[in-house]
């Protein structure tokens, strides 16, 4: 399985932070925010990994994370998102990276305390589709949220402003080659983006979506108050811990 890390995007919720530089590049407690998604891949196993980046500051990845050697990566690949098309748009430029192989998504301001492990093996182990991870949180209406019918999960709606359950689909997504196919498809949402959780409602129409829970805790950045709190949960605990 390979791995692919969205790093683009313009921040603007963390203006004037994020004005000089990449939010990814943005300090949690004593690393930069996109080694955590790294070694989040690099714990499941997952060491062919692509990072996708955009903006001004592109060029500072490559200024700090080089060939990846310092994270014990023999390689790192690179690519760029013009503008601000979304996540499925960042997505849709990996398809050749991907080459038909199964693939692990991480949203580069996403971060956990405990490893992927678990379900990066349950994934392998599915035939095809595509697999999300849960969380109960006490702000649902911030991130995609799962309904559900009893156990049966029969959508996933975009910051719903009426959230349907406690529960929030993170940043970490599991999916075939099919997901390419998906994206071709998607027009912008609302917001002028093309909406991965309009990616997982394609596999979830197609009885091909899995779901699990994330263990341990886990915290988008993206806004001032989770970026302040993801650095506290990061010097209390760690990151990326085994199970
Ligand atoms: C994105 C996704 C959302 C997901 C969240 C996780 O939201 O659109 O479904 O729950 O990441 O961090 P964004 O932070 O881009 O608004």
């Amino acid at each position: 399985m390979k791995g692919i890390i969205l790093a683009g995007g313009l921040g603007t919720r963390l203006d004037p932070l994020t004005r000089i530089t990449n939010k990814h590049l943005l300090p949690i407690y004593n690393k930069p925010m996109i080694h955590y998604p790294l070694e989040s891949l690099i714990g499941a196993g997952i060491t062919d990994i692509q990072i996708v980046t955009g903006g001004k500051n592109a060029g500072h990845f490559l200024e700090l994370l080089g060939n990846g050697h310092e994270l014990g990566l023999p390689h790192l690949n690179y690519t760029y998102q013009q503008g601000n098309g979304g996540i499925a748009e960042a997505l849709g430029l990996c398809e050749h990276f991907a080459a038909g192989e199964k693939i692990c998504v991480i949203l580069g301001d996403n971060i956990l305390e405990k490893s992927i492990a678990r379900q990066a093996q349950a994934f392998e182990k599915q035939e095809d589709g595509g697999r999300i991870l849960l969380k109960k949180v006490p702000d649902p209406e911030r991130f995609g949220v799962p309904v559900f019918n009893g156990d049966r999960l029969t959508a996933i709606e975009e910051k719903p402003k009426q959230p349907q359950s406690d529960y929030a689909v993170i940043g970490v997504y599991f999916y075939d080659n099919t997901v390419f196919d998906f994206i071709r498809g998607l027009s912008p949402s609302a917001r002028g983006e093309l909406e991965i959780s309009d990616v997982n409602n394609l596999y979830l129409n197609a009885g091909k979506l899995e779901y699990d829970y994330v263990d341990g805790w886990w915290s988008d950045a993206g806004t001032f108050n989770s970026l302040q709190h993801v650095g506290e949960l990061v010097r209390k605990t760690g990151a990326n811990n085994p199970l």
